[in-house]
C-alpha cells in the first residue's frame, strides 16, 4: 500500500504506533531503531560528502574477513558503534568489521537486545559513486548465554527486526518487525526519515537474474543448468556489485539475486548472520523467498558470528526456477 504524499508519518511515530499495539512494550526497541536512524542520516551525510572530505580509498587494513577494509568501512562502523553503545537495553553489539561481538551489557543489567550489521556494504563501489547501504539484524539476548558469540548465533527466524539503510540518489530506510515490510524516504529539508510505502510487497515473477557470472565457471552444476536455461528464455542480467543494492531491486521489481559458492568463496561469500538473514527476512516478509544451499536461509544454525553461506533471494516464481535446476 502506498501512503498518500500528504500523510506526515516519520519512522519515529510509525515504531510508537506499531509499538502501542504490543501492550508489554517498554519502548525499548523503539529506542534501538531510533539509534540506528540516527546512525543512518550521520552515514548518509557522510558518504555524499566522503570524496570532499577526502576519506575514500583503501584504509590500508584487512578486516576479519581477510577483505581490505575501505575508510568508510571504519567510520561507518564507528558511527553505529556511538549511536547504539549509549542505549540502555543494547546488550551485545556485532559488526561485521569487528572479529569477536562487543558486550555493553549483561541481560541482568537489562541488556535485552542484540545488534548485528554490516555497517556499510557494497562498499568497494563506493569510489565510484555506487550505492552502499547499512544492513542490520535485531535479536533478542539470551540472558543465560554468558558467550556474546554464542547468543548471536541464533537462527534468522529468531530476528525480531531487520533491515537496511540505502544511500542512493535518495536515502531509504527498509524495515521489517515480522508483520510486513515498510519503506521510509529521508526528507533532508526536516531530517526524518517518512513513511512512503506500507506493506511493500515483491513481485511474484520478473525475468530478472542477479549473478557475477565472471565466476560462473566455479558454480555448482544446477546453477549453471539455471543460466544456461535463462539465457535461452530471454532474462536480463542486472548486478551492481552490492548486495542491499541489488536485493533492493529485486525487491520493488521482482527477480532473484543469487551469490552461489565459488572457487574463492566454496561457502559461498556474503555472511550469514548480517547479510542473509536480515535480507531474507525482508524477502519473506514481502511475499519472496531466501534459501541458502538448498534451505530457508533463516531456519540455518549459524556456528559462527561471520560464518557465510550461499545465498538465492528473490521472487518466489523466480527462486524456483533456480530450485529446480538442482
Ligand atoms: P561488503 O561491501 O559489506 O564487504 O559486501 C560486499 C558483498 C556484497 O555487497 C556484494 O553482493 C558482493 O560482496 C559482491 O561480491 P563480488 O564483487 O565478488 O561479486
Ligand atoms: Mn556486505
Ligand atoms: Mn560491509
Amino acid at each position: 500500500m502506498t501512503i498518500a504524499r500528504d500523510n506526515l508519518m516519520s519512522l519515529q511515530s510509525h515504531i510508537l504506533a506499531e509499538e502501542a499495539k504490543h501492550p508489554s512494550a517498554t519502548g525499548d526497541f523503539s529506542w534501538i531503531i531510533s539509534a540506528i536512524s540516527l546512525a543512518g542520516k550521520v552515514i548518509a551525510h557522510k558518504v555524499r560528502r566522503a570524496r570532499l572530505e577526502g576519506v575514500l580509498g583503501d584504509q590500508g587494513t584487512i578486516n576479519v574477513q581477510g577483505e581490505s577494509q575501505v575508510r568508510m568501512d571504519v567510520i561507518a562502523n564507528d558511527i553505529i558503534m556511538r549511536c547504539l553503545g549509549s542505549r540502555a537495553s543494547v546488550a551485545v553489539l556485532a559488526s561485521e568489521e569487528q572479529e569477536e561481538p562487543t558486550i555493553l551489557r549483561r541481560g541482568r543489567e537489562g541488556g535485552k537486545y542484540c545488534v548485528l550489521f554490516d555497517p556499510l556494504d557494497g562498499s568497494s563501489t563506493l569510489d565510484t559513486c555506487g550505492t552502499v547501504g547499512t544492513i542490520f539484524s535485531i535479536l533478542r539476548n539470551d540472558a543465560e548465554v554468558p558467550d556474546a558469540e554464542r547468543t548471536v548465533c541464533q537462527p534468522g527466524r529468531q530476528q525480531i527486526a531487520a533491515g537496511y539503510i540505502l544511500y542512493g540518489p535518495s536515502t531509504v530506510f527498509v524495515i521489517t518487525t515480522g508483520y510486513g515490510v515498510d519503506l521510509f524516504e529521508l526528507d533532508p529539508h526536516i531530517g526524518s526519515f517518512l513513511l512512503v510505502t506500507s506493506g511493500v510487497r515483491m513481485p511474484q515473477r520478473q525475468k530478472t537474474y542477479s549473478v557475477n557470472e565472471a565466476n560462473s565457471a566455479s558454480f555448482p552444476a544446477e546453477y549453471q543448468r539455471y543460466l544456461k536455461w535463462a539465457h535461452g528464455e530471454g532474462y536480463s542480467s542486472r548486478y551492481i556489485g552490492s548486495l542491499v543494492s541489488d536485493f533492493h531491486r529485486t525487491l520493488m521489481k521482482g527477480g532473484v539475486f543469487m551469490y552461489p559458492p565459488t572457487q574463492a568463496n566454496p561457502s559461498g561469500k556474503l555472511r550469514l548472520l548480517y547479510e542473509a538473514n536480515p535480507i531474507g527476512f525482508i524477502a519473506e516478509q514481502a511475499g519472496g523467498v531466501s534459501m541458502s544451499g538448498g534451505v530457508r536461509t533463516l531456519d540455518i544454525e549459524p556456528a559462527k558470528l561471520h560464518q557465510r553461506v550461499p545465498l538465492v533471494v528473490g521472487s518466489v516464481e523466480e527462486v524456483g526456477h533456480v530450485l529446480r535446476h538442482a
